[in-house]
C-alpha cells in the first residue's frame, strides 16, 4: 500500500527483489540462527518511542517469514494508536479486543486474510479504555496459546516501551522481543532505559533492528543491475 507521503510501507509485498526486501530477508535468517535451541514462536517487537518504525518493519518481516513458506499471524496489540489493518487495508471492526470480552472468539478467531498467502492479521478491534489491564490479563495468555497453535510464528505489534507499560507486559508473556531503533530519531539514553526495562521483565531481547538508515549508493547500483538481467 502507497501512503499518504509517497513512502511504500509494504515494500516486502510491492518491491520483493529490493534492498530493502533483502534486509529483511537477512532479518529472517539472523532471527532463526539467533534461535537454534528454542525456536522463537512468539515475538513482540517495540521502541523506546512513537513513530521509530515498529509496525512497519513488523508487518515487513510477517510479510517476509510467510513469503518462506511459513505461516504466520500478526497481532496488533498497540491498542493505542493501531495501524497494522491500515498498513494491509483491511477492517478493525473485530480483533483481538473481540477475542478478549467473547468467548466465541476463541474457538473462532477473527483473523483476516492479507494480501500474502500465510499470513493472517488480528488487527486491534475497538479500543479499550484499560489497555494494559487487558494485556497483562489471563485471558490474554489463553489468547497467545491458541494463537500459537494455528501458525508457525506469531508476531505482536505494541505501543512504545518508555510511555507505557503494554509492551513490556506482553515482552514477559512471549517467547522474544525485537527492538527498533530509528538511525535518524532514537535517542541513546532512550535505548538504554528501553533496554533497561526489557530487562527488568526478564524480557528474552532476541536483537535490535535499525531503521531509517541512509543506503549505500552502491547496493542500488547492485540493484539496478539485477532489475536488468
Ligand atoms: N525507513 C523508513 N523510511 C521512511 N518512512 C518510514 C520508515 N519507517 C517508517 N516510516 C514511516 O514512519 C511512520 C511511522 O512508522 P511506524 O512503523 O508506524 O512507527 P511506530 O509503529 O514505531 O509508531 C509511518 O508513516 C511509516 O510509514
Ligand atoms: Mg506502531
Amino acid at each position: 500500500m502507497i501512503v499518504d507521503n509517497g513512502w511504500d510501507s509494504l515494500v516486502t509485498v510491492s518491491m520483493p527483489r529490493s534492498p530493502i526486501s533483502e534486509a529483511y530477508r537477512t532479518l529472517r535468517t539472523n532471527l532463526e540462527f539467533s534461535s537454534l535451541d528454542k525456536p522463537i514462536r512468539t515475538m513482540v517487537v517495540t521502541s523506546p518511542g512513537p513513530d521509530e518504525g515498529k509496525s512497519t518493519t513488523l508487518a515487513n518481516l510477517a510479510v517476509t517469514l510467510a513469503q518462506g513458506e511459513r505461516t504466520v499471524i500478526l497481532v496488533d496489540c498497540d491498542l493505542r494508536r493501531p495501524t497494522q489493518h491500515e498498513i494491509f487495508d483491511l477492517q478493525n471492526g473485530v480483533g483481538l479486543t473481540t477475542m478478549i470480552v467473547e468467548d466465541a472468539a476463541m474457538t473462532e478467531p477473527p483473523l483476516q486474510e492479507t494480501v500474502v498467502p500465510g499470513l493472517w492479521l488480528l488487527p486491534s478491534g475497538p479500543l479499550p479504555p484499560n489497555p494494559s489491564e487487558l494485556l497483562g490479563s489471563r485471558r490474554m495468555g489463553e489468547i497467545i496459546a491458541v494463537l500459537t497453535k494455528r501458525a508457525d510464528m506469531v508476531l505482536f505489534d505494541a505501543p512504545p516501551i518508555i510511555a507505557v507499560t503494554d509492551a513490556a507486559v506482553l515482552a514477559s508473556k512471549v517467547d522474544g522481543v525485537l527492538m527498533v531503533i530509528n538511525a535518524g530519531g532514537t535517542k541513546r539514553d532512550h535505548a538504554q532505559k528501553a533496554k533497561a526495562l526489557l530487562d527488568k521483565v526478564n524480557a528474552h531481547l532476541v536483537g535490535a533492528v535499525l531503521n531509517n538508515v541512509k543506503m549505500d549508493a552502491s547496493l542500488h547500483r547492485y540493484y539496478a543491475e539485477q532489475k536488468g538481467g
